[in-house]
């Protein structure tokens, strides 16, 4: 395999966006080929992920974007993995490179459905999940997840002021990103004082519906001899699955098809997890990152509660997790939040974060989870 490379990575600030999907995707692209000092036409290659397009009556959207950049005779195709959609196509776009394909792949996620009320977008998402089990019967995603973190607080003892913790550190990062959905500060006292949504979630709890966009430039070490910002190298890219519907599984605290992904992806990479410095984990619902944390294997099970609430895990401490301010804060446009991830990975590692910059960015692992794990990317970055 040949050693590759993240040349650049662009993204617009999540929220609600007047633009198209579309547009917004394009823009962003071409920020990040911008960032990376590749010409739109060195491309081989274009993988879109537009999970919910169908919002926008828009499929088959790759060639549209294509010739937005001015390059229709490039081929492309669509990835859709649910949440885990843009970290799937830099799946793809690793095989790709790093197969010696393309010498240049470009990643464009992105998603829109701000014009949709809460109940449709709800109704949207949930076919994400298994539409005979799961939603038909009324199962949400904050429902699917509630229940997962009633099962973590019976087995283990999370309480909802651990929950709190979590919601609390993402704000506080999120509140230092330009890019973020909400970029303001909770307290503790705001988040036991919210709504609650699907007992034990409550609405700090809950990941916004977001509009966003993100582009990552993939490329081989030898197609860029002069890059114009400083790449990553991609370590390693591991994909997992699981059985669709959480009432199958074996258990419902933990999610085997991360600790799958990350068993590979360590060992394909030769990396420790002593070794990374920071993380951006998948924090759909402030249970999902404790779940993530332990099951990536930073924590052992049941000890992830306590790392949010001791600082262990906030910006400034031993294992920053999510400086960007996760889905939680900076927002969740569902097939746009993979690619995200890797915006972060690079605006870190490029000392490019600003306030919210860790002190160490070298080695980095991002966790993209589709519905409630039958799906799950981990990659391993670091510095060239
Ligand atoms: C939590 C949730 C139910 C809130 O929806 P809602 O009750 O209709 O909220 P609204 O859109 O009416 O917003 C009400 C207020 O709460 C804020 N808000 C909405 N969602 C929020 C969230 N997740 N976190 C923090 N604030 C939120 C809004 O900005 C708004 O603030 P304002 O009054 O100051 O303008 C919805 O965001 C949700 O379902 N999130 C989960 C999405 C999901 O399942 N994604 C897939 C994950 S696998």
């Amino acid at each position: 395999m040949r050693e590759t490379w993240v040349a650049g990575a662009a993204m617009n600030r999540f929220g609600k966006m007047a633009e198209t999907g579309r547009e917004a995707g394009a823009r962003v692209a071409l920020e990040a080929l911008d960032r990376a000092g590749v010409e739109p036409k060195r491309l081989g290659l274009t993988i879109v992920s537009n999970a919910f397009g169908i919002a926008e009556h828009q499929a088959h959207v790759g060639p549209l974007l294509n010739t937005a950049l001015g390059i229709p005779e490039v081929p492309s195709f669509t990835v859709e993995s649910a949440c885990s959609s843009s970290s799937a196509a830099l799946h793809e776009a690793f095989v790709h490179v790093a197969g010696g394909f393309s010498e240049a792949v470009l990643v464009v996620g992105f998603e829109k459905l701000s014009h949709l009320d809460t109940l449709a977008a709800t109704s949207y998402f949930a076919t994400g999940a298994d539409y005979t089990f799961e939603s038909q019967n009324g199962a949400t995603f904050p429902g699917l997840y509630a229940t997962i973190a009633n099962a973590h607080s019976q087995k283990y003892g999370t309480t909802p002021e651990q929950l709190g913790a979590v919601a609390v550190k993402n704000h506080a990062n999120g509140a230092r990103n330009p890019h973020a959905h909400f970029q303001k500060e909770i307290s503790l006292a705001t988040y036991l004082a919210s709504p609650m949504v699907a007992s034990p979630l409550r609405l700090y709890d809950c990941c916004p519906f977001s509009d966003g966009a993100a582009a990552v430039v993939v490329v081989a070490r030898e197609a860029l001899p002069r890059p114009a910002a400083e790449p990553l190298v991609i370590r390693a890219s591991a994909r997992a699955g699981d059985i669709g519907d959480i009432h199958d599984r074996e258990s419902l605290t933990s999610l085997s098809a991360t600790r799958r992904a990350a068993d590979a992806a360590f060992q394909r990479a030769g990396i420790e997890r002593r070794e990374v410095q920071f993380l951006e984990v998948h924090d759909c619902f402030t249970i999902a990152e404790i779940v993530a944390l332990e099951d990536l294997g930073f924590f052992p099970a049941g000890a992830a509660a306590k790392a949010g609430a001791d600082g262990t895990t906030a910006r400034d401490g031993r294992l920053p997790v999510n400086p960007s301010g996760g889905l939680k804060a900076k927002g969740h446009p569902v097939s746009a939040s993979g690619a995200a991830q890797v915006v972060e990975v690079f605006e870190q590692m490029n000392a490019l974060a600003g306030t919210r910059q860790v002190p160490h960015a070298e080695v980095a692992l991002t966790h993209n989870v589709g519905a409630t794990g039958s799906s799950c990317s981990v990659h391993l970055f670091s510095r060239r």
